[in-house]
């Protein structure tokens, strides 16, 4: 029997192969994310969902810079009761894990949202309180550490199914945040949310952004997403999903190696496409064969153990 290298389990979902599309890009309608499933993606996180709809910032929002993107999009989104359809769709229509990422204003809205995205069919929640340029919510509810037990400990009590937190690196020390999440109640960390960055137009002297800040992705963020993984990996017991920077196989090993269980593609889909889902997944088997190991989580955080 030929076993696969690739399968994880990571906080009780199974997972065919350990390439999640992350939360920000193709994932704001059920027919993009069962594009990104049927491209071979391990596991599906949806754009940022609130209780009610949003508008997000006018254009432009994204810019694109030699070492990535900047993006301060401003959450934009259906709403949770709207996109509960999208949900089902997806549910009914593709088997892997579904991962709604939600954000809101309050402990409670957070328990509301991530309690309807549940009742729709979501597998797990991932808690957005990281977004580097929304007022009232995303990271200045995260690098809090008081209202970062609130939001996780509320929506514990309020849903069965995992929960993940995503953090920022826009912190002093991200693994005392990562364990005050665990402490109140997260199955997984998310680590890392862009950093926050801007580009001026040298012509007009303007901020490019409408909003003039955003958030920094790709590969100039990688090596801060290694060093973040390697330092929760270090101070907390629950899995960690690597997401920051990766572009091909031998990034995703190197967040692995640092200590994730599985990682998250986002920009690397908007400077190649698609087909990452299926060769990053090849290169990291083709890579765990040629090590002479059986399986992807014989990798996971091998770097603290040499
Ligand atoms: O602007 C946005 O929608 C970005 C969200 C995030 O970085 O979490």
């Amino acid at each position: 029997m030929v076993l696969n290298c690739l399968e994880v389990e990571v906080a009780g979902l199974k997972f065919r192969n350990p390439v999640l599309l992350a939360a920000g890009i193709l994932g704001m309608t059920a027919e993009s994310l069962i594009r990104v499933a049927e491209a071979g993606a391990g596991g599906l996180v949806t754009k940022s969902i609130g209780l009610k709809p949003r508008k997000g910032y006018p254009n432009p929002t994204v810019v694109q810079v030699s070492c990535g993107l900047i993006n301060a999009m401003g959450l934009p989104n259906p709403g949770i009761k709207t996109f509960s359809e999208e949900i089902r769709e997806v549910k009914r229509r593709v088997k892997v894990p579904l991962i709604v990422s939600v954000y809101g204003y309050s402990a409670e809205e957070f328990a509301e949202t991530a309690e309807l995205a549940v009742k729709a069919g979501a597998d797990a929640v991932e808690l957005n309180v990281s977004c580097p340029h929304v007022e009232g919510t995303g990271g200045e509810i995260g690098q809090n550490p008081e209202l970062l037990k609130e939001v996780v400990s509320k929506v514990k009590r309020r849903i069965s199914k995992p929960i993940f937190v995503k953090l920022s690196p826009n912190v002093t020390d991200i693994a005392q945040l990562a364990e005050t999440a665990v402490k109140a109640g997260a199955d997984a960390i998310t680590a890392i949310n862009t950093v926050r960055a801007m580009k001026i137009d040298i012509k007009t002297g303007r901020p490019i952004l409408a909003n003039r800040i955003g958030g920094l992705s790709g590969p100039a963020i990688k090596p801060i997403a290694v060093r973040c993984i390697y330092e929760i990996y270090e101070r907390v017991r629950v899995p960690i999903f690597g997401c920051g920077g990766i572009l091909n196989w031998r990034d995703a090993i190197e967040l692995i190696l640092a200590g994730a269980s599985a990682v998250q593609i986002g920009t690397a889909i908007a400077v190649k496409d698609l087909e990452v889902f299926r060769t990053i997944p090849k290169g990291i088997e083709k890579y765990i064969r040629r090590k002479g190991f059986r399986s992807v989580k014989e990798i996971v955080g091998l770097s603290h153990r040499l």
